[in-house]
């Protein structure tokens, strides 16, 4: 019949013929998304996908006119703010648009965990998904530092003091962080090369996997709906790329209403000679755990408070990593209530803490 084959252009043949064009057509033609009553949640994965597209397309702009030293990176964000056409906007997409990613990613995050989205055969989806967490927290620990600023100097000096009382390897890893030892100009330099080329080197990398994985196991369908009887399912092109569409257009509405209403701050230049001011705050990813380790006494049981802290917060990653393998009924294809038990616990802490550590008044 006429129209089961499709009439094609010279270049689709042209294409097809060497990068194969037509079994690509057929895979997405195949992709399909479960339809149930937790089908809103599978838009976040897209989102975080959407964010970080715009995170490297404003970093490469930023990066024209960037100068990552000690002497020049604030005087070059103060041009790129007052000088560069735009570029104030460039600026402050970047950095509102990193914390919607990794608001995104934590919504994401939660919710392949309490859908149970991590059970056989998706464990390499799931540990190559947190290994992207762990570096998106690290795109946004070293992007923080890169304006030289006062907030985010001292900020960085107590962020990268943290891993000092870690024993044995402590030292170390503070000297490996700041390049000496002390927060300097080395440090930016640093954070500079990881930020703009060893992080995206290695994401890249996963997030190929971690999509080719998607790719490959389709989308899960939670427990709570395994078993219905009626398994629905929407064609993912176009239905579910366009209602994709929709929210990507939506996320770009707010980044630019934020980016307009409340553009990207610098403060003052920072200044090593100078005394902390009061105040220092970490990004709000990193507040719960900061307000933890300010509310921990000095010792506790003769151990330092601190590196109690340390190890608890390695503890619970390294419980998250691992759920996978720690949910005794997955492979049953029963999961257990570790999940949900762990994953509400952990949601209420960070919000507690997060909220005491902007409302409890100052200490340092
Ligand atoms: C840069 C960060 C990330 C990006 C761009 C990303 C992207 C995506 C996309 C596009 C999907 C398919 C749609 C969806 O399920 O929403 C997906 C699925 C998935 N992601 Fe991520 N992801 C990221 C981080 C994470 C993290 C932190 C985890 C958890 C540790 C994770 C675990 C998963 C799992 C288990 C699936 C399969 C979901 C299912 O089959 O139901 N991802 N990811």
């Amino acid at each position: 019949m006429d129209n089961e084959i499709p009439k094609r252009g010279k270049l689709w043949l042209w294409l097809d013929e060497r990068i194969g064009l037509g079994d690509m057509a057929k895979l997405v033609k195949k992709k399909e998304v479960p339809l149930h009553r937790h089908s809103f949640w599978y838009y976040f994965g897209g989102m975080t996908l959407f964010l970080f597209a715009i995170q490297v397309s404003t970093g490469i702009l930023l990066l024209l006119y960037y100068r990552p030293s000690a002497g020049e990176a604030f005087e070059s964000i103060q041009f790129i703010m007052t000088e560069v056409e735009f570029g104030w906007l460039v600026r402050s997409i970047h950095s509102w648009s990193a914390n919607l990613m990794i608001f995104a990613m934590f919504i994401h995050l939660f919710s392949a965990l309490l859908l149970h989205a991590y059970r056989r055969p998706r464990e390499m989806t799931w540990l190559s998904g947190a290994a992207l967490l762990g570096l998106s927290l690290g795109f946004g620990f070293t992007g923080y530092l890169l304006p030289w600023n006062e907030l985010a100097y001292f900020a960085t000096r107590v962020g990268t003091e943290i891993p000092g009382v870690i024993p044995i390897v402590g030292p170390f890893l503070r000297r490996l962080l700041r390049g000496g030892d002390d927060v300097t100009g080395a440090t930016l330099t640093r954070f500079y090369g990881i930020h703009v080329a060893i992080l995206p080197a290695i994401v890249t990398v996963l997030l190929g996997l971690h999509l080719y994985l998607v790719q490959k196991h389709g989308m899960s369908r939670p427990p709570s709906v395994e078993n219905d009887a009626a398994k629905r399912a929407m064609p993912f092109f176009p239905n579910f790329f366009l209602r994709d569409l929709v929210g990507w257009l939506c996320a770009l509405g707010v980044l630019a209403a934020l980016a307009a209403y409340f553009p990207a701050e610098l403060g003052k230049k920072a200044d090593p000679f100078q005394p902390a001011p009061i105040g220092i705050k970490p990004e709000w990813y990193f507040m719960a755990m900061f307000q933890t380790l300010k509310l921990l006494p000095s010792h506790i049981l003769g151990i330092e408070g601190e590196l109690l802290g340390v190890l608890g917060f390695g503890l619970i990653g390294l419980i998250l990593v691992a759920m996978p393998f720690l949910d005794p009924g997955t492979t049953r294809g029963k999961p257990s209530r570790l999940a949900a038990i762990f994953g509400a616990l952990l949601i209420g802490y960070s919000i507690v803490l997060t909220y005491l550590g902007y409302t409890m008044s100052p200490t340092r």
